[in-house]
C-alpha cells in the first residue's frame, strides 16, 4: 500500500528514526554520496505558490538519490480548475513515482492524496508544512543532541509551519509554548490532536498571548512569517496586530541561555525577527534551510523506495 507524508501526524512511532536517517544521510553525503534509493525514479512537483527551499531541496534531493524531479509551476496543471483532481491524481499517478504538491487548500491535498496510486508529500499547504517540521527537528536534535525534554517557544502567527511543529514537538516528547495575538493562534482541531499525543509523551502544550511567558528558559526559539502566502489581502491588519511579537535581543534573553533560534525562512527583518538575531550567534536559520535537503531525501526514500 502506497503512504502518503500530509500531516507530521502521518509519522507517529518513526519521527525520530526519518530524523535519525536524514542525520546519517546527510553525513554520508558530506564524505562523498548517498546510497541512491530512487536510482530511475521520477518525483512529480506541483506548485500553487513560490518557493525557493522546498523547489530546489526536492530537486536537488531526487537528483542526489538518484532520481529525476519534474517542477511543474502555479500555471501549468491548475489543479481541480483546468481538470478535476481526481483526473489529475490519476494521469500523475501514470507518469510519475511520487507527488509532491504545495497547495492553497489542504482539503484539495487530501484529494490528490486519496485517488493518487503513488505517494503524495506535503510541501505545504494552509494547514501545515510537515516537511519543514522534519528539517527544524532535525536541526534541533543535531545542536541539542537530543529532542525529548526540550522546550519550544513559537512567538508570532499561529500558521501552517506553528501547527506542524505542534503535532512534531508533541511526537517527539518536546513541550511546546505558543505566544499569539488574540484571534491569531494555531488550528484548534490541530491542538486538540496535538494535547492527545503530548499527553501520552509526558509533554506539555500552552498558549499564550504573553511572549515572555512564552519564550521563558526555552531551549528553541522559533517564529514565522507574519502575512503567509494567501493571507496577502490582510497584510496592513496584520502587521498592527503583529507588533510586539517578534524574536529580538529582549526576547532572546529571557529563553535559556544556550537557545537556539529557528525560522523556516523566508524572513521579513525587522518584522517578526530582528537581523541581529537572525545573523547572531543563537540562529541556526541557514542548518535548517539546508536540513531541508536531507530531512526530505529521507522521507522520500522511506515512500518511493518499493
Ligand atoms: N521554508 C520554505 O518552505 O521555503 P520556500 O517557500 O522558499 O519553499
Ligand atoms: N507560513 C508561510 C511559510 C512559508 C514557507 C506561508 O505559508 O507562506
Amino acid at each position: 500500500m502506497k503512504r502518503d507524508f500530509i500531516s507530521v501526524l502521518d509519522l507517529d512511532g518513526e519521527l525520530e528514526d526519518v530524523i535519525d536517517f536524514a542525520i546519517a544521510m546527510k553525513a554520508r553525503q558530506k564524505r562523498g554520496k548517498c546510497p541512491e534509493y530512487l536510482r530511475g525514479k521520477f518525483l512529480g512537483m506541483i506548485f500553487e505558490k513560490p518557493s525557493l527551499r522546498t523547489r530546489v531541496s526536492f530537486e536537488i534531493g531526487m537528483r542526489q538519490l538518484g532520481g529525476t524531479a519534474l517542477y511543474l509551476s502555479p500555471s501549468e496543471i491548475q489543479v481541480g480548475r483546468r481538470e478535476s483532481v481526481h483526473d489529475v491524481a490519476k494521469v500523475m499517478s501514470r507518469f510519475v513515482d511520487g507527488i509532491m504538491y504545495r497547495a492553497f487548500d489542504c482539503k484539495v491535498m487530501r484529494e490528490l492524496a486519496r485517488h493518487a496510486e503513488v505517494p503524495v508529500i506535503n510541501g505545504l499547504d494552509n494547514l501545515e508544512h510537515p516537511c519543514q517540521i522534519l528539517a527544524d527537528l532535525q536541526t534541533v536534535k543535531e545542536h541539542k543532541g537530543k529532542l525529548k525534554g526540550l522546550k519550544l517557544a513559537w512567538i508570532g502567527d499561529g500558521n501552517n509551519v506553528c501547527n506542524s511543529l505542534l503535532l512534531g514537538t508533541a511526537l517527539a516528547g518536546m513541550d511546546m509554548s505558543v505566544a499569539t495575538p488574540e484571534g491569531y493562534g494555531p488550528n484548534p482541531g490541530i491542538v486538540k490532536e496535538a494535547r492527545k499525543v503530548a499527553k501520552n509523551k509526558g509533554a506539555l502544550i500552552t498558549l499564550t498571548n504573553d511572549v515572555r511567558e512564552a519564550a521563558k528558559g526555552a531551549d528553541v526559539l522559533a517564529t514565522d512569517t507574519w502575512v503567509s502566502m494567501g493571507d496577502e489581502a490582510e497584510k496592513a491588519k496584520r502587521e498592527a496586530a503583529f507588533k510586539g511579537f517578534q524574536i529580538n535581543a529582549r526576547v532572546l534573553s529571557w529563553a535559556d541561555r544556550k537557545a537556539i533560534v529557528l525560522h523556516c525562512l523566508p524572513a521579513h527583518r525587522g518584522q517578526e525577527i530582528t537581523s541581529q538575531v537572525m545573523d547572531g550567534p543563537h540562529s541556526v536559520v541557514f542548518d535548517e534551510a539546508e536540513n531541508r535537503l536531507h530531512a526530505q531525501k529521507a522521507i522520500m526514500a522511506r515512500l518511493m523506495k518499493g
